[in-house]
């Protein structure tokens, strides 16, 4: 934990990396919420530092869990990932890694439009990958519900043992991210992701689409992902913090990533909206031009995911296009990066990471520049308004 501060008889004061909590006159003041958030200001903090120690537990799965799940996606004729919000955009990056890694044919459809777009057209040759934090997101029960009816499998990635989904389905993979108390997803959406990352490298083994050599070159990758999230966290934090107060007031952001990143953006963009109260959209950046730029006006905040992967001379192409609007362009890269750096207002460096796992941690930032800026408009990031940690109702 970060916080640091001294704790005298009548009152606490802590600082964590600069947001001062001044909270109560003794321990024995403490509200349980209060001991269950360890000292943090609010539990979505605390579940974003919690992060390392999630993701390692979701990497240390069983190889046999990992192996077996990947047994049945591997006999199906088609994929489909099915999930709502935060964990439909773990399935994005999820797509993408089934089909750069294991060339195995996938595709994803969010949970509330399910049925409509499958209709009858299931059988017992396609696998439904449902991914749920909760196990118990109606539209995700539903869309599993509808198809089983027609003889197609079920393979679920949930956090909670004993839920809905998982009882509902053929094979379920838990994550162990422990439980989640923000409302906000932060550290499942970590795990999910990297499951499904495990779940790439067990396919692509299976389908021969890698060497055993190159699966064990990316699985290290992924087992070096902990310790580049921790990394993160410390060296950024302060500068995601400067940066989202510099930008708090603005009525409205623009997250565009390319490839794997689009579903970065898309997380960082819900992330903002729901906590912040703040318009955010998302979108892939190449399809900028075909609306979105529209927006675009002097000082505009336009936020790029842009690690350097095979899309990256593309996606500085987009950056100078909407540099040229005179937006204000904040930028997630690689350490070291120049090229978008020198186009950017505001940077945030990530460190080395395997382009195919970046969700992972270029994420990390955007959890915290939504924190920050929600804390800065004065709200409170646990308690967003009108919504429920599981939507339990269709
Ligand atoms: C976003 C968030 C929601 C959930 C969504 C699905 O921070 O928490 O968008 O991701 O309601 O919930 P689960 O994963 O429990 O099915």
């Amino acid at each position: 934990m970060v916080a640091s501060g001294r704790l005298i008889k009548t009152c606490k004061i802590f600082s964590i990396k600069g947001v001062i909590v001044v909270s109560g006159d003794s321990p024995s003041a403490w509200s349980p919420e209060m001991v269950e958030r360890g000292g943090y200001p609010h539990f979505m903090l605390k579940e974003i530092h919690e992060q390392p120690k999630a993701l390692r537990n979701a990497l240390s799965l069983e190889s046999d869990v990992c192996r077996l799940a990947a047994r049945i996606l591997n006999d199906s004729e088609q994929v489909y990932i099915t999930a709502a919000g935060t964990s439909n955009h773990a399935g994005l990056a999820g797509r993408y890694m089934f089909t750069r890694l294991s060339a195995i044919r996938s595709q994803n459809i969010i949970s509330s439009e399910f049925p409509e777009l499958t209709g009858e057209l299931l059988d017992e040759n396609c696998v439904v990958l449902a991914i749920s934090q909760s196990g118990e997101t109606a539209d995700t029960i539903n869309a599993v519900r509808h198809a089983k009816r027609q003889g197609a499998k079920v393979v679920s990635i949930t956090n909670v043992r004993g839920s809905t989904i998982s009882k509902l389905s053929d094979f379920t993979v838990y994550t162990y991210a422990g439980p989640e108390y923000g409302l906000a997803a932060t550290k499942t959406f970590l795990v999910q992701v990297a499951c499904l990352a495990l779940l790439s490298l067990e396919l692509a083994l299976m389908r021969g689409t890698l060497s055993t050599g190159e699966v064990e070159e990316l699985r290290a990758e992924l087992m070096r992902s902990p310790r580049i999230v921790d990394e993160t966290i410390k060296r950024q934090e302060s500068v995601v913090r400067d940066i989202a107060y510099r930008y708090a007031d603005k009525p409205s952001f623009l997250f565009l990533g390319r490839g794997i990143s689009t579903a970065t953006a898309m997380e960082g963009a819900l992330k903002l909206k729901e906590t912040a109260y703040v318009h955010a959209e998302a979108y892939p950046a190449g399809e900028s031009r075909h609306g979105p730029i529209a927006i675009i006006e002097p000082g505009f905040p336009v936020i790029f995911i842009a690690p350097p992967d095979e899309n990256y001379e593309k996606l500085v192409g987009n950056v100078r296009e909407i540099k040229a609007y005179r937006a204000e362009i904040i930028s997630v890269v690689q350490e070291g990066d120049r090229e978008v750096r020198k186009l950017s207002d505001s940077s945030i460096a990530i460190p080395e990471t395997c382009p195919v796992f970046t969700p992972i941690t270029y994420v990390i930032p955007l959890q915290l520049f939504a924190y920050f800026v929600a804390f800065r408009r004065g709200y409170n990031p646990d308690k967003p308004r009108y919504l429920v940690k599981a939507v339990t109702e269709p």
